[in-house]
């Protein structure tokens, strides 16, 4: 692993600090039950700053003072060769700090009272309260530890700030480094959606196109999906959510299928639809041409300078223009997007940051007010996933009924415009034909 990086963030986190003393601990482990937890996966933030892997650790930051330079300091487990047979390698403190270009590193045991000692006479305590009641707890003892030495002169750090506050806009924009973690998550998606395509028949059940994802996804060394996959054939595509992924699939039905992986902590988000049986219909096709456009017309809105909210605006034109002449609403763009009436088929927003988190950290608003949306810069990283869900009801035509199409690409806001990531998924009808034409109900490779 290249510790570069990890380190540059470090001594940017502290240069921002000025002053002051940061705590960021690593996620606990979570039982799933009895004595088996979830696989591990390290917090996002501490993951951002250090590239450590185990739990238990405890990243401190000590910005400089007088002839002190700033200071990393991790506190991890201890070496213990009898838990190494069973459960695999640990660093150690010594390991660690090496490994990790930290300039100490501690037990894990000794973090409560070493906290207590290093916040001693610092102006500010950086940390991210209301997140974790027994962090916050931890956090609260050693300030008071702190407190109860008044009378021999220590004092407690008077500011605290939020630590994520600050960690939120050093996220948003990804370095090369973090580029080029996304491009492989977005290409290995865009493979196992191409695979799907291809395995995806009448008959197989959405759980088995969900094994050729999980499949695709650890062959090419992504470690876990980035979310619960959604494999939704048919009338299952209008649940925005659905994870049950336990029905067959059925001759003449869409099949959407929201599906990402994670390599090394970043994520990819992929949406694509196509029909079970190769063929759109052409009441499918209608809905699916709609859903493209508005695509189209959103990505086409994303360059530096412009709103994260424009894409959306613009997706929201598209589709409320095709939701009139499709029949499926009445009235002009403008009076149905003052009413909000095509929430009815479009309930959610064109997209969200996308990063280590697959709903990623960052503001989407620099304010309060209706136009105090944030811009877009190079290097930000956003899903466009605009969608259209149609119901049965005695308003809307027979044909479209239970059809429910998404479209999302992950992008980066680049100099001049933007790059889709996951431009090798198929999307335009005449792709996705031709590809599954090549091969309908094949099995995996
Ligand atoms: N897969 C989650 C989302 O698209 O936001
Ligand atoms: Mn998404
Ligand atoms: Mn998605």
């Amino acid at each position: 692993m290249n510790i570069t990086p990890f380190h540059q963030r470090r001594l940017s986190l502290l240069q921002h600090m000025q002053a002051g003393l940061a705590v960021i601990p690593t996620a606990p482990e979570q039982v799933r039950n009895r004595d088996t937890t979830y696989p591990y996966r390290a917090d996002s933030y501490f993951h951002y700053l250090t590239g450590f892997p185990e739990p238990e650790a405890v990243l401190v930051l000590v910005a400089g003072r007088g002839n002190d330079g700033p200071q990393s300091i991790l506190f991890c487990r201890e070496k213990d060769v009898d838990k190494e047979i069973w459960d695999g390698f640990r660093h150690g403190p010594e390991a660690a700090r090496e490994a990790f270009s930290c300039d100490a590193a501690f037990s894990i045991k000794e973090f409560d009272s070493k906290l207590a000692e290093l916040l001693a006479d610092q102006p500010a305590l950086w940390f991210s309260l209301g997140h974790d009641a027994d962090w916050d707890a931890r956090i609260a003892a050693a300030l008071n530890a702190v407190r109860a030495q008044a009378r021999v002169g220590r004092r407690a750090p008077a500011l605290i700030h939020d630590v994520r506050a600050t960690l939120d806009e050093m996220r948003l924009v990804k370095d090369d480094y973090e580029i080029a973690l996304m491009q492989k998550a977005a290409s290995i998606a865009c493979t196992a959606h191409r695979r799907a395509m291809q395995f995806a028949a009448p008959g197989r059940f959405e759980y088995a196109v969900e094994a050729e994802f999980l499949h695709e996804f650890r062959r090419q060394g992504s470690q876990y999906p980035a979310y619960p996959p959604i494999v939704a054939g048919g009338a299952n595509a209008c649940i925005l959510h659905y994870v049950d992924n336990n029905r067959p699939l059925r001759d003449g039905e869409l099949l959407l299928i929201d599906a990402g992986c994670e390599v090394d902590g970043y994520a990819s988000d992929i949406t694509r639809t196509f029909p079970v049986n190769g063929r759109f219909s052409g009441a499918q096709a209608d809905v699916y041409a709609l859903v493209l456009a508005a695509q189209t017309a959103a990505i086409a809105a994303i360059k530096p300078g412009a709103t994260f909210h424009d894409p959306h605006d613009a997706a929201v034109r598209v589709l409320v223009q095709g939701m009139l002449d499709l029949k499926l609403l009445e009235g002009s763009v403008a009076g149905v997007i003052e009413s909000g009436a095509f929430k009815r088929f479009y309930m959610h927003r064109t997209g969200h940051w996308l990063g280590m988190d697959v709903h990623d950290a960052g503001e989407y608003k620099t304010g309060p007010g209706d136009h105090d949306w944030r811009s877009l810069a190079p290097g930000m990283t956003l899903t466009v996933e605009p969608g259209c869900y149609i119901r049965p009801a005695d308003d809307v035509p027979v044909a479209f009924h239970n059809i429910g199409v998404r479209i999302e690409d992950d992008v980066l806001v680049t100099q001049s415009g933007c790059e889709i990531l996951t431009a090798d998924a198929p999307k335009t009808i005449a792709a996705i034909e031709e590809l599954m034409a090549e091969g309908q109900g094949l099995d995996g490779q």
